[in-house]
């Protein structure tokens, strides 16, 4: 349940638009985690693209967290703060191998996705030092569009099965230590049997690894969007895996660390897209309600068609009304369309919900708009994490040249 008192007080401390970080649901969300896998070893790697100001970094670590990174600037701010490299992962897509030696040399844990690269890593490392391999499995995943569906044979992550052979000759050829194997879908996972599944499949590759220590799951547990819709249920998920892990480990002799990598779990619901309605308008067909934001601060419904929940929480007991919840930039930028909510009136401040994910890490100056603030909420101490953009962020780095 949203503290609506409390968002409206956050509206009018910070102003608008503003992102709203409740900690409380982040620590729970961990909790959460933590507890459907108490019966493993596991690790949790925050997926710190979903989100990635630095107090909530500082609360992962303060949590036990650790990070899952995919860029070195990424794991450069992992590490100022606090972070031990062995704490972190980095999983990078079709890098320069530069940054796969910039990872070596900071200590971090490598997750390697192509052939190219793990070539290089066996002709530069050797046996010196270990990686993980990033597999794909070909699995159809369920997924609410194609662009996020990342287990199936189109996909341009990890490394296919097909090339499995070609993958142990590369690794013999160079005696590459492979300690990991990662399997990651993109939140697409809805179903334990797709979880299940997967799992399988690793489980079987896995024997052919001998020097495996873990298993690293990625990310990609789907989170509700809105009060109540189904999800996975992740401690259903752990009683289902383990009597499968518990053979897969007696069979390998050993017991394999099981990892993951959560981001959206751990900060999607934490967060709330607070929004100012400037301008109400009609065409004769919609009614639109114009609010002080757009997709240049939360890009999902229009990237993704992501659904997000909206309510009005200045008036919370008027009748409802549709809405298209429009934002201000120079072409079609939706929120939600023909939406029930609360009769909206200028002025009213709307919260979009489950936002804490992939909102503002996605965020840009489109429009030469500033970026929000963003603010959290921590016991009962409110406090400001990131300050608005003035202009001076619009020009920075820009460079005036003469004619
Ligand atoms: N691990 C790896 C290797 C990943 O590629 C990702 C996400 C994660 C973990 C975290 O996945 P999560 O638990 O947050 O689903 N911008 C999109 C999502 C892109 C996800 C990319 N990879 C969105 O807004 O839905």
């Amino acid at each position: 349940m949203l503290n609506r008192k409390r968002l409206l007080n956050a509206a009018k401390k910070f102003g608008t638009p503003l992102y709203f970080y409740d900690a409380d649901i982040i620590r729970r969300q961990i909790s959460y985690f933590q507890d459907a896998f108490r019966t493993f070893p596991v690790q949790i790697r925050y997926a710190m693209k979903s989100n990635s100001n630095i107090s909530i970094l500082k609360l992962m670590l303060k949590e036990g967290v650790g990070l899952d990174t995919v860029s070195i600037p990424e794991i450069q701010t992992g590490l100022l703060m606090g972070f031990q490299p062995e704490q972190i992962v980095f999983t990078p897509n079709l890098v320069d191998f530069n940054e796969i030696r910039e990872a070596v040399k900071l200590g971090t844990s490598l997750n390697i996705e192509n052939l190219s690269n793990l070539e290089k890593f066996g002709r530069e490392y050797g046996s010196s030092k270990s990686c993980f391999i990033r597999l794909n499995p070909h699995i159809i995943a369920e997924s609410q569009t194609e662009k996020v569906a990342n287990w199936h044979n189109q996909s341009k992550f990890g490394i296919s099965l097909n090339l499995f052979d070609k993958l142990h000759e590369i690794i013999s050829k160079y005696g590459i230590v492979v300690d990991g194997i990662h399997l990651h879908s993109s939140h697409v996972i809805m179903k334990t049997e797709v979880f299940l599944k997967g799992a399988e499949i690793i489980f079987n590759l896995a024997q052919d690894f001998p020097h495996l220590k873990y298993i690293d799951f990625g990310g990609g547990i789907k989170v509700p969007h809105y009060a109540g819709e189904k999800v996975i249920d992740l401690k259903e998920l752990g009683n289902a895996l383990k009597p499968k892990y518990n053979a897969f480990c007696n069979k390998l002799g050993k017991k394999i660390e099981l990892w993951f990598e959560p981001g959206r779990f751990l900060v999607g619901e934490s967060g709330t897209l607070l929004t100012q309605v400037k301008v109400l308008k009609s065409n004769g067909l919609v009614d639109f309600a114009g609010v002080d934001s757009g997709f240049n601060h939360l890009i999902r419904p229009m990237f993704y068609d992501a659904y997000h929940e909206i309510l009005n929480l200045s008036n919370p007991d008027a009748k409802k009304k549709k809405y298209t919840v429009v934002g201000n930039l120079c072409e079609i930028d939706n929120f939600a369309k023909n939406r029930l909510l609360n009769e909206i009136r200028e002025g009213d401040i709307l919260a979009i919900t489950h936002a804490g994910g992939y909102g503002y890490s996605m965020v840009s100056q489109y429009n030469s708009r500033f970026r929000p603030a963003e603010a959290m909420v921590t016991g009962d101490k409110m406090q400001l994490i990131r300050e608005r953009d003035t202009l001076d962020d619009l020009l920075r780095n820009q460079i005036e040249i003469s004619f």
